[in-house]
């Protein structure tokens, strides 16, 4: 038979720098089986380090975009007709819990509260996931591990996590790389020269300090990996840096003018 979790494999290693002591602690919480949130802004790396660590730890990883439209159904599984009557589906998280994958949601919060409530069980010392529907209690893999991402200070206060999922948790900070540490990787993920790359680090820390002060979130690893990418296509660094960095963060004409300033600076 072949193996189901064989697509959900991580074939080659994907590159991630690491920041801290992240790798190490992510390792003895899944050798403990512990639920792992990762807090961070869009764009610091919490996707590239969670598919980092599948890869590093030889398991299939079950990823979920999270929704307000998403029911618990859509997690667990539902019976689908077909031509021979009903069958079951298992639903990712069932799925990643049956074969021992690592099931990442990502954007938690983003799930009504009585969809959140269904990772319970399975974040518990129970381990466990009741299909209701189906009369079945599961009983997670031994390697099944759960793992959520979470952008702390986006949603509004409705929306937040619950104690009660919260602390089911263990969590990880992540936030921009050190200078050198972002010159490094943006450097890496385009191929342009560090010393270009240094720049656009530059621009984002600048631009990082109107937080809260006109732009309601910094310019994220992500964006500068973008604007490396189209100066490696040959897009002239300032072009590059108003397409990725500048327009997608704000409308405001006032601070686009001043992101731009701060861009012509360096370019
Ligand atoms: N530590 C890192 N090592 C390697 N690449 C990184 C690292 N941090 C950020 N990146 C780069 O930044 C890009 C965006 O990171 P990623 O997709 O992991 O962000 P995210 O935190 O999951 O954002 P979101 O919350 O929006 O999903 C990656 O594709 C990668 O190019
Ligand atoms: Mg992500």
């Amino acid at each position: 038979m072949t193996d189901p979790t064989q697509p959900f494999r991580i074939p080659a290693e994907p590159w991630y720098r690491p920041v801290a002591d992240e790798i190490a602690l992510f390792e003895a919480a899944h050798a403990a089986r512990m639920p792992v949130m990762l807090k961070g802004p869009t764009g610091c790396g919490k996707t590239r380090f969670v598919e980092h660590m599948a890869w590093r730890l030889g398991k299939p990883l079950v990823t979920v975009a999270c929704n307000e439209d998403m029911t618990a159904s859509d997690l667990v599984g539902r019976f689908l007709l077909d031509a021979t009557g009903t069958r079951w589906q298992d639903g990712p998280l069932t799925f990643a819990a049956r074969h021992g994958a690592i099931c990442y949601l990502d954007e938690v919060v983003e799930a009504r509260q009585d969809t959140t409530i269904a990772i319970h069980p399975l974040t518990d010392n129970r381990r466990v996931l009741p299909l209701e529907k189906k009369g079945e209690l599961l009983r997670a893999h031994p390697d099944f591990q759960l793992v959520i991402s979470y952008n702390p200070g986006y949603q509004a206060l409705m929306k937040d996590l619950k104690q009660s999922t919260k602390q089911r948790f263990g969590a990880l900070d992540f936030t921009w790389p050190e200078h050198g540490v972002e010159v490094e990787i943006v450097a890496h993920e385009t191929g342009i020269d560090p010393a270009l790359a240094q720049k656009l680090v530059a621009i984002a820390e600048r631009a990082r300090n109107l937080k809260g002060h006109g732009l309601d979130e910094g310019i994220s690893t992500r964006m500068l990996v973008h604007a490396g990418g189209l100066i490696a296509q040959g897009v002239a660094p300032l072009a590059a840096c108003r397409m990725a960095l500048v327009r997608p963060i704000t409308d405001d004409p006032d601070m686009r003018d001043a992101l731009d300033a701060a861009v012509t600076t360096y370019f």
